[in-house]
């Protein structure tokens, strides 16, 4: 069976670009090819691969139909600076997040909301993120680890203490034990997607398309000792087809939060 992508670096690589490839190469199962001089288009037609995952001395890079997909905080420093500056982060309040508190994260993607959530949550807490693309979930792991660029500490601390695990968030939730996190939290690829959505552009041809389950809301239910919390676009049929009962979010804002309360939680 071919693979679905092959790992390789930049044109001019040295020892340390050739140690992440055999990384990621070894992380996703997947053939390390040399570059070889070929550009992107001839590897993609002499593997029969849909993608290459390209390691050079300034990123990882996934380039898939034209795209190039990589690891960026983006707007979690955004964020931070806004929560630190007092504003409300819509995600945090529907979670009433606390410092201490652990998030299970079931749709990490490329970790901003993670991110966010790792730095309310603090040095005491815990957030764990679940992403079912394994070639994301390494590009994330790895960016997580290692992203400095005109970063600040504390955003840096956030990034690194976040565990990513590969999986499918239904058989990961099974495995828990109930109440284990305070918050499970769910970011689905939307229904219907924004049209000016650019920052998930590149995600769509990794991303696991698929629509949020019943049982997997039932398993984090299970799972959560406080509560459930679903971002979707804010009209979306998903939050009353899933229990979401309580929905809150900025009132100009596209995007809401969906919320389930545990019963005898105490927030
Ligand atoms: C909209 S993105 C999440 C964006 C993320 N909240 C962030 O801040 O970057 C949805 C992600 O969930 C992942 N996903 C969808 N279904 C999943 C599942 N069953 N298990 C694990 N991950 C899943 C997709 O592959 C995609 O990367």
């Amino acid at each position: 069976m071919s693979a679905v992508c092959v790992v390789t670096t930049g044109h001019r690589a040295g020892a340390p670009e050739l140690k992440l490839a055999a990384w990621f190469s070894a992380r996703l199962g997947v053939p390390l090819v040399p570059r070889a001089g070929l550009s992107l288009p001839a590897l993609v037609r002499r593997y029969g691969v849909s993608g290459v995952l390209v390691v050079s001395a300034r990123r990882a890079s996934y380039f898939c139909n034209g795209e190039e997909l990589f690891f960026h905080p983006s707007l979690a420093k955004l964020r931070i600076s806004e929560i630190k500056a007092g504003k409300t982060d819509w995600m945090i309040k529907a979670m009433a997040l606390q410092p201490g508190d652990w998030v299970l994260d079931c749709t990490l993607g490329l970790g901003v909301d993670a991110t966010v959530a790792s730095f309310v949550a603090g040095n005491r807490g815990r957030v764990v993120g679940v992403e079912s693309s394994p070639v994301l979930a390494a590009l994330v792991e790895h960016g997580l680890k290692t992203y400095s660029d005109h970063a600040s500490r504390e955003l840096i601390e956030a990034m690194a203490r976040i565990e990513v695990i590969c999986a499918d968030h239904l058989s990961y939730l099974k495995e828990l034990p109930a109440e284990s996190f305070d918050v499970v939290y769910f970011d689905p690829m939307f229904r219907k997607p924004l049209p000016k959505s650019a920052a998930i552009n590149p995600l769509r041809f990794v991303a696991n398309p698929a629509p949020l389950s019943v049982q997997a809301v039932q398993e984090a239910l299970r799972v959560a000792r406080r509560r459930v919390v679903m971002k979707e676009t804010r009209d979306s049929g998903e939050f009353s087809r899933l229990g979401f009962t309580r929905i809150e979010g900025g009132k100009f804002s596209p995007v809401a939060y969906g919320i389930i309360k545990k019963r005898g939680g105490n927030g």
